[in-house]
């Protein structure tokens, strides 16, 4: 029989792709279907970027670019990452991809080798693609569990107790998907602390969701003393800008750059030039859209979490940042009698006309921590408020306590 690879096989995935093709099956199918699985910008890319890749396709700007990216994109980035971290970037620096994502897979590459048990701690729940990575890369999955009762912080004693000599590279998320927490200055310098015991301690700090946070300011990890050196800091422009289509991230770190981008040619070759353009537009022109989309998404945030606080049965703590709503569901499971939030995420799909994300699609559950779902509230109010009657509805119509 012709094999697949066992590393292939057991691949895990980003699970908000599967359901969202459930949910588009039922759509065409002519359910009327609320969905709150997606993690993009419900809005459309500002003008300007547009305006600018048309140009740049109009002119002939459609071909390979150097791997690391164009320069004066390289150079926006650096100044952006310098300005808003309040650090020094230099072009040099910074590596251009596909989106922020293949940065998880190319970091995780580039600081652990294949089946030596270095190891890699992340956070759990978490981002699934860090998980399904650091095993397919060979290398040893250390999670951190973000706990309800801590607000989604990291516990820095866990922390210390779970690096070690053998452990290559420590994954931050701040904002943090799915629970919306955000790393503050005090936590962020306490890990710190830990990590500068150990030499040979990378730090992959995934902060895509930067521009989102609506009660303090966003802090980056490399903006602590001592910490640049180590930290490749990740970001783009699919949430920020709603770019999700278009496929731009970018990475900076003074002594990776030249690996990241060697792991670039050996993949993608480049980020798309047209896309590049518009990255250089959206970066260099006015933010006054990425306000905007700011602005509305905390008023949805506030407008979610109430309306999930009113619900029987479930209880959902303010996120500072992203766009997701991560409410404990325990107690609704069990009045509705669904054995978790799993069976819960589908009778709300299938019976309520609800869609939802379950903690599973998000790591293995902690224990003690009780059942959550994920709601992106990248979605309009009408929507919100007509999915939150619908949870209500199907709550207190399917009582079996
Ligand atoms: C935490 C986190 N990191 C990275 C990404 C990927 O971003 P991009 O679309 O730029 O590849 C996402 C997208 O959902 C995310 O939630």
């Amino acid at each position: 029989m012709l094999e697949i690879s066992d590393r292939t096989r057991t691949l895990g995935t980003e699970n908000s792709f599967v359901v969202l093709g459930e949910v588009r099956r039922l759509c065409a199918e002519g359910k009327d279907i609320v969905n709150f699985c997606i993690g993009e910008p419900d809005f459309d890319t500002p003008e300007n970027v547009k305006e600018a890749a048309i140009e740049a396709i109009r002119v002939g700007k459609t071909k390979y670019t150097p791997s690391p990216g164009m320069r004066e994109l390289r150079e926006a980035v650096a100044e952006y990452f310098s300005e808003t971290r309040g650090i020094d970037v230099d072009p040099d620096s910074v590596v251009v991809a596909c989106g922020a994502k293949p940065f998880i897979g190319y970091t995780i590459l580039t600081v652990t080798d294949y089946g030596k048990g270095h190891e890699v701690v992340y956070p759990n729940p978490g981002f699934p693609i860090y998980e399904s990575q650091i095993k397919a890369q060979g290398a040893v999955p250390i999670p951190i569990n973000l706990k309800e009762g801590r607000n989604y912080s990291f516990d820095v004693e866990e922390l210390e107790r779970k690096v070690n000599e053998k452990t290559r590279l420590l994954i931050l998320n701040s904002p943090h998907n799915p629970t919306g927490g955000v790393l503050s200055r005090e936590d962020l310098e306490k890990i710190a602390d830990v990590v500068k015991r150990y030499e040979n301690l990378w730090i992959l700090s995934d902060e895509i969701y930067s521009k989102i946070v609506y009660d303090k300011e966003f802090l980056s990890i490399a903006s602590i003393p001592g910490m640049q050196e180590r930290t490749i800091i990740m970001d783009g422009l699919s949430k920020t800008f709603a770019m999700t289509g278009w496929r731009i991230g970018f990475a900076a770190n003074e002594r990776l750059a030249e690996h990241l981008a060697r792991w670039v040619t050996n993949t993608e070759s480049c980020a798309a030039q047209p896309s590049q353009y518009a990255a250089l537009a959206a970066l260099k022109g006015s933010w006054s859209d990425v306000e905007r989309m700011v602005e509305t998404f905390k008023k949805r945030r506030d407008l979610i979490v109430e309306g999930l606080n009113s619900i029987e049965g479930i209880r959902c703590l303010k996120p500072g940042g992203a766009f997701y709503a991560w409410p404990n569901v325990t107690e609704a499971c069990r009045l509705v009698g669904a054995k978790d939030s799993e069976e819960f995420r589908k009778r709300l799909l299938y019976e309520a006309g609800v869609a939802v994300l379950s903690d599973i699609h998000f790591g293995e559950k902690a224990e003690g921590e009780g059942e959550h779902i994920r709601l992106s509230y990248a979605t309009s109010d009408k929507e919100i408020i007509e999915g939150l009657r619908r949870i209500r509805e199907y709550i207190s119509g399917n009582r079996v306590v």
